[in-house]
């Protein structure tokens, strides 16, 4: 039998507490997201707090903090012009998107220091990195207090273009063997995709009727 620790949460600090989630909660996808600065300079950030939510029409969330002395620039771009985008990070963009993490005085253009190139989006007037393999043109549908104390806010963004690299699409989808963006797991540890298996559910006899 397995044997488990049980930690309350009331006994955890925020730090402690972000260790544990960040590492149950893994391998997680990596929006690495494009946000126009007041200059017009182009902002990139990495954020792994990041899920699909719809599909009908197309919404994703990022969950962006903490920001109790200042408000990240992603999350104070993103609120002035209500649009973004997200870009997809391959094996070889791990240490380019690591280094756009760093701590950048407000307005600085990532993609002009670090020399990432951008591409024009088709949608939306945030351009997107042009050698991320999946782009997500986004406009912010909501923007929710998740009333934590460390005041993240989760960006709801719609998506109206997508951006996907052609050697990666193959008979409507992404091809899960071709298209392999990395995950974060925690610090600085990531995922790197590697075997995919086909598993479908055993079917049940029970149930035969009814699907
Ligand atoms: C792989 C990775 C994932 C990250 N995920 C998040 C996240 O989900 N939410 C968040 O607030 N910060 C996250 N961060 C930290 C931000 O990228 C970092 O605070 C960055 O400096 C924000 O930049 P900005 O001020 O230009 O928006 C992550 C960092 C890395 C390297």
């Amino acid at each position: 039998m397995t044997t488990h620790l049980s930690i309350a949460v009331e006994s955890l600090d925020g730090a402690a507490a972000y260790k544990i989630i960040s590492g149950i909660v893994v391998p997680r996808p990596i929006a690495w997201v494009a946000s126009l600065n007041p200059d017009g300079g182009i902002n990139l950030a990495p954020f792994s707090s990041f899920i699909f939510l719809t599909y009908d029409p197309p919404k994703i969330g990022i969950s962006i903090g903490p920001a109790t002395a200042w408000r990240k620039d992603t999350l104070s771009n993103i609120e002035r012009t209500g649009h973004f985008t997200t870009n997809s990070v391959s094996v070889d963009q791990l240490q380019p998107m690591a280094n756009t993490s760093r701590l950048y005085p407000a307005g600085e253009s990532e993609a002009h220091h670090l020399g990432i190139a951008l591409a024009p989006s088709d949608h939306i007037v945030t351009p997107r990195i042009a050698d991320s393999e999946a782009s997500m043109e986004c406009v912010v549908d909501k923007i929710l207090s998740l009333e934590d104390r460390d005041a993240h806010h989760l960006v709801i963004g719609r998506v109206v273009g997508f951006q996907i690299a052609t050697h990666v699409f193959k008979h409507d989808r992404l091809d899960p063997a071709l298209y392999r963006p990395v995950g974060r797991i925690g610090g600085p540890h990531y995922f790197i995709p590697g075997e995919v298996r086909g598993v479908q559910p055993v079917p049940d006899p029970r149930l035969s009727k009814k699907s």
